[in-house]
């Protein structure tokens, strides 16, 4: 377990879609502070995706019916930093049926985080969410003006909004995604703080440790990071700690982005975003009997 007087400024959320997972790190680190879920760790859950292995695809009513019960195992588990529940969302998906689902899913637990796309239709739901009291995490954030729009859509949110900027999606490109998080954190220290800065898309233990390094608010990471972490004892880096790029990644420059624009201004296209909707897209319909 992590002696808790060494615990990162950073911020840890699970990144999964199985509270038996959640409970085992749990015990293995001695807290979890948060969750985050998507539609494909909720196709990946063992139930669903056993109940789909032998043929039982399931109906959407159904499919929600599962994602409440995994994300009420998991909400007593974790600390402040809430579970994330992602909406679904397509390329015809409005703002209205993703604030919708918004609130039904927001009162599913009492820790919610709502998962938005970082695209248009997602901003403006987010955009209603904070009005509405509904805690909300960006999701998909792949550029500093799709991190800057997400900053000027929820000004004035009385709860902390969170922005995950994806690190392995961009690495799986040939681009040093952990640029992407630096330069969000650079860019926001012009900011009021009222947006966190979510590192997402972790795949190694140097991820972790430079994000740590680089003192991002929150960083969600697999179980299985996680347990390489702990099995060599909860390293931290040191003060001097220089990320080993690979040297095959590219670097992502730094752009001069001002925050103050109207949010509608920022560019938020972005071809990782839309992959990566697409992406969920399928991961959810597989879960789903077809005409369903
Ligand atoms: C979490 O919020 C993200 O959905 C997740 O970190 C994505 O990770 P992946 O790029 O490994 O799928």
């Amino acid at each position: 377990m992590l002696d808790q007087t060494s615990r990162p400024n950073t911020k840890i959320l699970v990144d999964g879609g199985d509270p038996e997972e959640t409970k085992r790190v749990k015990e293995l680190i001695g807290f979890v502070d948060g969750q985050t879920t998507n539609p494909t760790l909720i196709a990946r859950n063992p139930e669903i995706a056993a109940l789909v292995k032998s043929g039982n695809k399931l109906t959407k009513e159904e499919e929600d019916e599962h994602y409440r019960k995994i994300v009420e195992s998991i909400s007593p588990l974790v600390g402040d930093a809430g579970v994330s529940i992602e909406v679904f969302d397509d390329a015809d998906t409005t703002a209205e049926q993703m604030f919708a689902e918004a609130q039904k899913k927001f009162a599913w637990i009492p820790n919610a985080y709502i998962k938005y796309p970082c695209t248009t239709e997602g901003l403006k739901a987010a955009k209603m969410s904070v009005a509405a009291g509904i805690r909300v995490n960006i999701t998909l954030c792949f550029s500093q003006q799709q991190a800057a729009a997400v900053y000027a859509a929820t000004m004035g949110a009385k709860e902390p909004v969170y922005v995950s900027p994806f690190v392995g999606r961009f690495d799986d490109h040939g681009k040093n995604g952990m640029d992407i998080i630096k330069n969000i954190l650079e860019m926001y220290k012009a900011g009021d703080g009222h947006v966190k800065v979510l590192a997402a898309s972790i795949r190694n233990l140097e991820h972790v440790l430079y994000t740590f390094a680089l003192g991002s608010d929150l960083c969600t990471i697999p179980t299985k990071v996680l347990e390489e972490w702990a099995a060599k004892d909860f390293p931290m880096p040191a003060a001097d700690y220089v990320y080993p790029k690979p040297a095959e990644l590219a670097a992502i420059p730094y752009e001069q982005v001002a925050l103050d624009q109207p949010w509608e201004s920022y560019d938020l296209q972005h071809e990782l975003t839309d992959a990566g909707i697409k992406k969920f897209v399928e991961d959810y319909m597989s879960t789903l009997r077809p005409g369903k």
